[in-house]
């Protein structure tokens, strides 16, 4: 599916790609839809160079072909890859590196649903220094770490990065509080695992996590709503908590009151994972590989799935999401 002048997707044929040093070419059973790939569509959130032009950042399959200096992957394997873009189409190119193994007992379609967030997730929470330490406690073993203590609150628990949030952060021993827009969604939230889910239609979540954090606030802000929820996302942090930012939804510029930061001992991470350097996507997926990967192959995290679409219908998928009609992922088959 490739993006025309105005900004739609239309189907195309191209040639049969062909994988080079260090790639595998997939045969695509399905892609997940992100809301970068809305993005990429108006002309922001840019491939890295070299990588396809078309949308798709992550999708599941077959390894159809090895490209040179590819091991420890043989052709006909299952997959789920973290992509540069590309991967709404029947046949992508992955890096070996950003591959994740999907055992038999885990459906091929459903495992499309992860590389994003989990890379997402892990990079962005493995960077703050107190989650480090409960993360590095999931081994391929498989033991539950102990209950950390810590809250975080999730933005967004209703979207396809925020539904597998909860499970993870819960799974890592976090009380997780999340925000949602509706009474149907912030209950589908709590269905997930999160303590509490704020209606942020109606409800207004500062005051809310005051009340439940009985006035402390929380360790973590996970925020992909940005500059509209600046200032509310430092005033709910307890002292030495981090806001970690991975999306500008509703602003990219806002005002930060220093005083907080100082005086609360507040840090603020922001990260975006298309844009890394291929070493720290390789990094970041080894360690989602062996420590957060074991949680999806045993059924601990699983996919939420809104709708499995025909790939041709990928701009349906794109207004799902848009229109927030979406709870968690939509996926397109080709
Ligand atoms: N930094 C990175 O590397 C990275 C990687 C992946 C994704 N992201 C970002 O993460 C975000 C989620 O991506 P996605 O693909 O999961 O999109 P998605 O499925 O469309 O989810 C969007 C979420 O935002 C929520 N939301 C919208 N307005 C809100 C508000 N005022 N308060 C609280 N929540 C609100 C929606 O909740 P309701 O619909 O229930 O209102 C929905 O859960 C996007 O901003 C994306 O760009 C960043």
């Amino acid at each position: 599916m490739v993006i025309t002048e105005d900004g739609t997707l239309t189907p195309d044929d191209l040639p049969e790609p062909v994988p080079g040093a260090g790639e595998v070419l997939i045969e695509v059973a399905a892609a997940g839809v992100n809301r970068a790939d809305l993005l990429q569509l108006k002309g922001l959130h840019p491939p890295p160079e070299g990588a396809a032009t078309w949308p798709g950042l992550e999708a599941s399959g077959t390894i159809r072909s090895l490209g040179p200096g590819v091991s420890g992957w043989s052709v006909g394997d299952r997959v789920t890859a973290l992509l540069d873009g590309g991967g709404y189409a029947e046949l992508a190119l992955a890096r070996a590196e950003n591959l994740l193994p999907v055992p038999e007992a885990l459906d091929l379609v459903e495992a499309a649903a992860f590389p994003e967030a989990l890379g997402t997730l892990w990079s962005n929470l493995a960077a703050v220094p107190d989650l480090d330490g409960p993360a590095a406690l999931i081994g391929a073993a498989g033991e539950e770490p102990p209950a950390t203590g810590r809250t975080i609150l999730v933005h967004g628990g209703s979207g396809g990065v925020g539904s597998i949030a909860i499970q993870l952060c819960t799974t890592l021993g976090a009380r997780v509080l999340t925000t949602a827009g509706g009474p149907e969604r912030t209950a589908r939230c709590l269905d997930l695992g999160a303590v509490a889910a704020i209606d942020h239609r109606s409800e207004d979540f500062v005051e809310r996590v005051r009340e439940l954090t009985d006035g402390r606030g929380v360790d973590v802000v996970l925020d992909p709503i940005g500059a509209a929820y600046l200032e509310k996302n430092i005033s709910v942090l307890a002292a030495h908590g981090h806001l970690v930012v991975i999306g500008m939804q509703k602003g990219t510029k806002g005002t930060l009151n220093l005083a907080p930061m100082l005086y609360r001992w507040l840090s603020l991470h922001g990260t975006a994972l298309r844009a890394r350097p291929q070493p720290e996507k390789a990094a970041i997926m080894a360690d989602v590989r062996r420590r957060a990967w074991p949680l999806v192959t045993r059924g601990t995290v699983q996919a939420v799935v809104h709708e499995r679409l025909p790939l041709t219908e990928a701009m349906a998928a794109h207004r799902l999401l848009a229109d927030g009609v979406a709870f968690g992922k939509v996926l397109l088959l080709p």
